[in-house]
């Protein structure tokens, strides 16, 4: 279904035409000035100049083709050459009646279905998630919703990250606390037991531990590299150990993004290459693009246009060792062999810019990609608190995602109970998933790249732009509608009918903007565009909610066409939430 804008701009581009000028003059917009009309076109300035005409009297010409028009109720021409428009309502009728009856609103298919892979998550195995994993998760996530629903196939990848030196601290931090485990008896032939020697608790002691004490102790450090070394190299009994890092920590990961609604769809990671580098150096050293610096092996990624200066991709390091940059390209090479994508999207935080610029520039250059599939990397900004610094704990220590998600859920539940009546079990569960609400849009609803405040309070208040309003407005529509159901009405097949008052129009218009507001998030990666909308949805819904008698409306069409503008409204704000990633409760 085309998009509102485009209709209306059609109608504007006839008139044009009609009145004997250049079609293409007629786009139409929203107006700027609402308290003068609904939406306007400026295409008589522009006009002017190429018809040496004052723009005035373009307007008037057009204006006048517009009478009668099934489109426009009202064209006036205002000076110095404007025109201001106000809609018919039966045609915004007809509008929001397809609208209800296509799939997606109307949204129309992409014209190329890509293949995308998203990149997101980031976490380190053996790593408690911090509040700095949030938005890669979040972020992440809403994008993969966002593109599959606009029609692209999507394939959503954890790349853990757990093959570098910080699973060598493990097994060093696990040596040091329990020396007679027979994983470190390298002469041991038997199978290993299949129980981990070790909690998830005791996991996340070990790592921060081991790893404060290599900074200090140089000779400590020598050995955890060493045990990266025997790792990446096939010991076994650290093979076994190793497996059991990574199953312990990715059951706990499961845990901690489930509880944000984020599924990955792949559980890979940068050990899953390791067998494809020596490949791949082989094939950048024999292509000619790799070679010796100073020990180490690299790519020039340089370029002509360079203003600043972009340091040479390492692949391999003077010991062999490889680097992040190496299993990241890997990666782009075992991507292309399994699913060759059409595009790769990743989720970093934005002081990784250099480091991708890099590497795909390293991916281009030696081809590991094909010229059309698209890199493209989202940088997002930091989580700050009050003061604009790094969100912390009161006592100024990294903030756990986990304790960030129980104390958003305590805020919650104590907002919930404050003047409901509601049993403490109903409560807490209602105040866990608007907590989740309240997380997702206070991240999604900032721009990517900007930084943001992380602010329980606002976040989790029922009113402002926040996930709980938005989820209140829904609960509101679900509660009339469930009254309605009560009364004996049935809310399937009902016929809209044409708005009877300003604010029930400003929905209408609000809700005909949906397919051409998706596609626009799904083309730019941009969740917090469908926040936004939503928050417009959800402010003209309560406007009309406050003006108009509903339930005790008297005639039974409007009555009804009432009922089936309130179940457009809830299913287009449900599917919007659906894409940010959270859902609604029935009561709140
Ligand atoms: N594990 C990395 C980190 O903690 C993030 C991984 C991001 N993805 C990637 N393909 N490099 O910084």
């Amino acid at each position: 279904m085309k998009k509102f804008l485009e209709l209306l701009s059609e109608e504007m581009g006839k008139a044009f035409a009609a009145a004997g000028y250049d079609s293409t003059l007629g786009k139409v917009t929203v107006s700027n000035r609402p308290d003068l009309c609904e939406y306007q076109c400026n295409g008589a300035m522009a006009g002017a100049k190429l018809y040496h005409k004052a723009p005035i009297m373009i307007a008037n010409d057009v204006a006048e083709k517009l009478a009668g028009s099934e489109v426009f109720k009202e064209a006036t021409a205002v000076a110095p050459g404007f025109l201001n428009l106000k809609l018919s309502e039966e045609y915004l009728l007809k509008v929001v009646d397809q609208m209800a009856s296509e799939p997606k609103f109307g949204l129309e298919k992409p014209d190329k279905i890509k293949k995308i892979i998203i990149d997101y998550g980031g976490a380190n195995v053996a790593k408690p998630l911090h509040v700095g994993h949030l938005r890669s998760a979040v972020i992440g996530e809403s994008i993969k919703r966002i593109c599959r629903y606009a029609g692209h196939e999507v394939i959503g990848d954890v790349h853990l990250g757990d093959w570098g030196l910080q699973m060598g601290l493990v097994i060093m931090g696990l040596k040091e606390r329990k020396p007679d485990l027979i994983y470190f008896d390298e002469s041991y032939q038997g199978e290993y037991p299949e129980e981990a020697p070790f909690t998830i608790s005791e996991l996340e002691e070990i790592y921060p531990a081991s790893s404060a004490k290599s900074k200090e102790d140089s000779e400590y450090k020598a050995k955890a590299m060493e045990a990266t070394f025997k790792l990446q190299n096939g010991v076994r009994g650290y093979r076994a150990l190793w497996k059991h890092i990574l199953n312990v920590s990715v059951a706990d990961l499961k845990k901690n993004y489930s509880s944000l609604n984020v599924e990955f769809d792949l559980w890979k990671g940068e050990s899953d290459v390791h067998d494809l580098i020596p490949e791949m150096v082989a094939y950048m050293k024999d292509g000619g693009y790799a070679y010796i610096s100073e020990g180490a092996l690299v790519v020039d990624v340089k370029e002509d246009t360079d203003t600043k200066e972009v340091p040479p991709c390492m692949i391999l390091k003077s010991d062999g060792a490889s680097l992040y940059n190496t299993t990241d390209l890997a990666t782009i090479m075992e991507r292309m062999r399994l699913y060759h994508p059409d595009e790769i999207i990743y989720l970093t935080d934005k002081r990784q810019d250099l480091y991708f610029d890099q590497v795909f520039r390293c991916a281009r250059k030696t081809k590991l990609v094909e010229p059309e599939t698209e890199l493209k990397w989202i940088g997002f900004g930091t989580v700050n608190g009050k003061d604009g610094k790094p969100f912390k704990t009161r006592d100024g220590g990294v903030m756990r995602l986990e304790t960030l998600i129980r104390e958003t859920k305590d805020e919650m539940y104590r907002k919930i109970r404050e003047g409901r009546e509601m049993s403490e079990e109903e409560a807490r569960k209602v105040a866990d998933l608007v907590a989740i609400s309240a997380l997702l849009y206070g991240d999604l609803s900032n721009q990517a790249s900007k930084d943001y405040i992380f602010d329980v309070d606002r976040f989790t208040s029922f009113e402002g732009d926040t996930g709980p309003y938005i989820l209140y407005t829904i609960v509101r529509i679900k509660s009339i509608l469930s009254k309605y159901r009560e009364q004996g009405g049935s809310t399937e097949g009902l016929k809209l009918m044409p708005a009877e008052n300003e604010s029930e129009k400003a929905l209408m218009m609000q809700l005909v903007q949906f397919n051409a507001m998706m596609q626009n998030a799904a083309e730019e990666t941009a969740p917090h565009k469908v926040c936004a909308y939503i928050y417009d949805l959800a402010n003209a819904f309560n406007h009309f909610y406050h003006e108009t008698k509903i339930l005790s409306e008297e005639d039974t069409k409007k009555r009804e066409g009432l009922i089936a503008l309130l179940v457009l409204t809830r299913d287009v704000l449900e599917v919007c939430i659906d894409v940010l990633g959270f859902s609604a409760p029935e009561k709140m």
